[in-house]
């Protein structure tokens, strides 16, 4: 059996800010779980010499990668977190101020909700496809860095969760989600890095 481990980015400075979207940078928080991660992985995967490490093409899990130093990094558009169209860079506030059937529509269906320019979790779930198939395919460990939309529908697909549920799922910050493919199926393990 081979891990994959999944991460979101350390946090983000629109995390701080409550904004969605966007391309910030990492809080100092967010810097110290970057150590804190190329730690573990550097710890755990260290006789695996093939490991690969993926990132999405945005700053905040490219640099929350950074600090891992001898495995080979691949950046993923496909990993990129669920684009919010015309509410990228608003706070949850803003949109249910500023564009209140858009908030309510969200709420009602939030697996189908698809903003506008923007994608919808359906969206996000059928461009990961190839990423799927990729993860599949490998014999070696990989450490996926990417976002929380995404990690809800890569988890959901590992750990065979129904589609409904996957745009509820709790990935939280500075956690790593080991999952292991074996002949008995799934297992997973958490490790929670920092608060
Ligand atoms: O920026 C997007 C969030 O990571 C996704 O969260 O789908 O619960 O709004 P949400």
């Amino acid at each position: 059996p081979r891990p994959i481990l999944l991460t979101r980015h350390g946090e983000s400075r629109d995390n701080v800010r409550g904004r969605i979207g966007g391309d910030t940078v990492l809080s100092e928080a967010g810097e110290l779980y970057a150590k804190k991660l190329a730690n573990f992985v550097e710890k755990r995967l260290k006789p695996e010499r093939t490991a690969s490490i993926w990132t999405s093409t945005l700053q905040r899990t490219i640099l929350t990668a950074s600090p891992i130093v001898g495995f080979p990094k691949i950046q993923w558009r496909a990993l990129d977190e669920i684009n919010a169209g015309v509410c990228d860079g608003m706070s949850y506030e803003e949109i249910k101020k500023n564009m209140p059937e858009e908030y309510e529509s969200r709420k009602k269906d939030k697996l189908r909700y698809r903003y506008p320019r923007g994608e919808s979790y359906l969206d996000v779930i059928q461009r990961l496809e190839p990423v799927i198939i990729e993860l599949e395919r490998q014999r070696a460990p990989v450490v996926v860095i990417s976002h929380q939309a995404v990690l809800r529908a890569l988890y959901a697909y590992f750990a065979d969760r129904p589609l409904m549920e996957i745009p509820h799922i709790e990935v939280p910050l500075h956690t790593i989600i080991e999952i292991q493919m074996g002949v008995t199926g799934v297992q997973e393990k958490r490790y929670k890095l920092m608060d």
